[in-house]
């Protein structure tokens, strides 16, 4: 009873307050003290390294130089600059003739909050050399949209305006090209375009999509640009450290559905958003994923392979045969822990005498015990989730033991589900490590991190 009011003043608290952490800290079964001059922390009685999330803004301190060129596509590049703003990021545009045709200077201007720039004859720079300037303090250029013609003069190193001409003259090492490609489906098919694309790829430009779907001219086919969230989260993702780079990640996520009859089931609160965001920064750290999710409303993240699945028996019939293909097993699904031990085929229907039916459950496969207990050769290292609603750090230090994993990540369920934030405790044989409260993609991409710290022993010590 005491827990259950916890839990319900925490949801009520400002998430980050001191109060807030301090209720957590008992929830957890840790203590909180204030350090003098450190503001608040949580102090474990064990090691325990805390670490600060990087905010919310993960393009801050970002220079985009994002370039036009001409294509109906120049729409979305209104857009793409409010994203990249909005994520942090300063943003420069240059436009091409064509690219005026489709969209104002003034726009884009206004939107950007600076000067766009149009030609290389431009007077405004000291020296007239907007080419060489625009690029020495720029994170990366992003040419958006990419015509067939821009990425024919990419391809040949021509430089007779302005947007072409600083892609030319961008310090290669400090500052990369990635180039959004839009255009007519026959024009993108067409060999001197993949021929051109090859070659810029070749070169160390970055192409980032088109998408297949409906184009300006009614055609149907790939080279749609991508959408401006796309196009801001391949950005964000291009950033993110390759800690994971030739990894192979599986996740579950979700929780599982155990039908009792065809309409009805046992499931759980499991809104899978934090299974999701450590896909989404495995493949941004470079990771080869896949996702196995239970039934959850949510868009698969960019370049993750996913496999849908209903129940905890489905979860382990996708799982078992990947598990020995991937290096890491997180798994994050809250899996029901028991189902109906038999499946009505018809619905249950009352008949009116007030007697309820009797429901006869049988225990579920453990998924992440199964696999952990695969021969040393076959199993991938294993990172588990807990989810508690009390005593925390002594739950998931028993369930590391349970499990026979490395890693048990601890979070309060009640606290979390369905939520867009979370704190976590990763527990492990020797240590305890707090990852205070922050989004769920801020704390996936600070997991990843993590784990990836902790792999080279692993490959070390595995069998060739
Ligand atoms: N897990 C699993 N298969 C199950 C149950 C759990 O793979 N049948 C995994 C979860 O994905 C999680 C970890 O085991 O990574 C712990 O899950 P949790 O539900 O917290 O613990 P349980 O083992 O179910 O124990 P309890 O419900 O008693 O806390």
């Amino acid at each position: 009873m005491q827990h259950l009011l916890q839990f319900l003043l925490l949801l009520a608290m400002p998430v980050g307050s001191p109060a807030y952490h301090t209720l957590f800290a008992e929830l957890l079964g840790t203590e909180a003290r204030r350090k003098p001059d450190a503001g608040f922390a949580l102090i474990e009685s064990t090691a325990m390294a805390p670490i600060s999330p990087p905010g919310d803004t993960p393009l801050q301190g970002k220079h985009i130089v994002l370039g036009l060129s001409g294509g109906v596509a120049c729409y979305k590049s209104a857009e793409l600059t409010r994203e990249l703003i909005r994520a942090g990021a300063t943003v420069q545009v240059v436009m091409t003739d064509a690219a005026c045709q489709f969209i104002t200077a003034a726009t884009m201007q206004a939107l950007s909050n600076h000067p766009v720039y149009t030609s290389q004859w431009d007077a405004r720079e000291p020296n007239h050399m907007p080419h060489i300037n625009l690029t020495r303090q720029a994170s990366a250029v992003l040419v958006a949209p990419a015509s067939a013609d821009f990425i024919a003069k990419l391809a040949q190193g021509r430089a007779d305006e302005l947007l072409s001409l600083l892609c030319l003259a961008r310090p290669q090492h400090s500052c990369p090209l990635l180039v959004a490609p839009a255009m007519n489906r026959e024009m993108w098919s067409h060999p001197a375009t993949q021929r051109n694309v090859a070659q810029i790829v070749a070169d160390g430009a970055q192409v980032l999509g088109p998408a297949a779907g409906d184009q300006a001219c009614g055609e149907v086919g790939d080279g749609r640009m991508l959408e401006a969230t796309e196009l801001r989260d391949e950005l964000i993702a291009f950033f993110q450290p390759k800690l994971l780079s030739g990894r192979t990640v599986l996740i579950t996520a979700g929780p599982t559905f155990e039908a009792i009859d065809p309409v009805r089931g046992i499931s759980n609160h499991s809104s899978g958003k934090m299974g999701f965001a450590i896909a989404r920064a495995a493949a941004e750290a470079g990771a080869q994923v896949t996702l196995v999710a239970g039934p959850v409303h949510l868009p698969t993240p960019r370049g993750v392979r996913r496999i849908d699945v209903v129940s905890a028996r489905q979860m382990l019939q996708a799982v078992l045969p990947l598990a020995s293909q991937h290096q890491v097993f997180v798994a994050t699904a809250a899996v029901a822990d028991w189902r109906p031990a038999t499946e009505q085929e018809a619905k249950i229907k009352k008949d009116g005498s007030g007697q309820v039916p009797a429901l006869a459950l049988v225990e579920n496969p453990d998924i992440l015990a199964t696999v952990a207990g695969l021969p040393i050769a076959q199993r991938p290292w294993c990172v588990g989730f807990a989810a508690e609603s009390h005593d925390l750090v002594r739950h998931a230090r028993l369930k590391l033991e349970r499990k026979g994993v490395p890693l048990i990540v601890g979070n309060i369920g009640p606290a979390t589900f369905g939520q867009d934030h979370n704190t976590l405790v990763l527990v492990e044989q020797e240590q305890e490590t707090q990852l205070p409260t922050a989004d769920k993609l801020t704390l996936a991409r600070q997991l990843v991190a993590q784990i990836a710290q902790r792999l080279p022993a692993l490959q070390m010590a595995k069998p060739a």
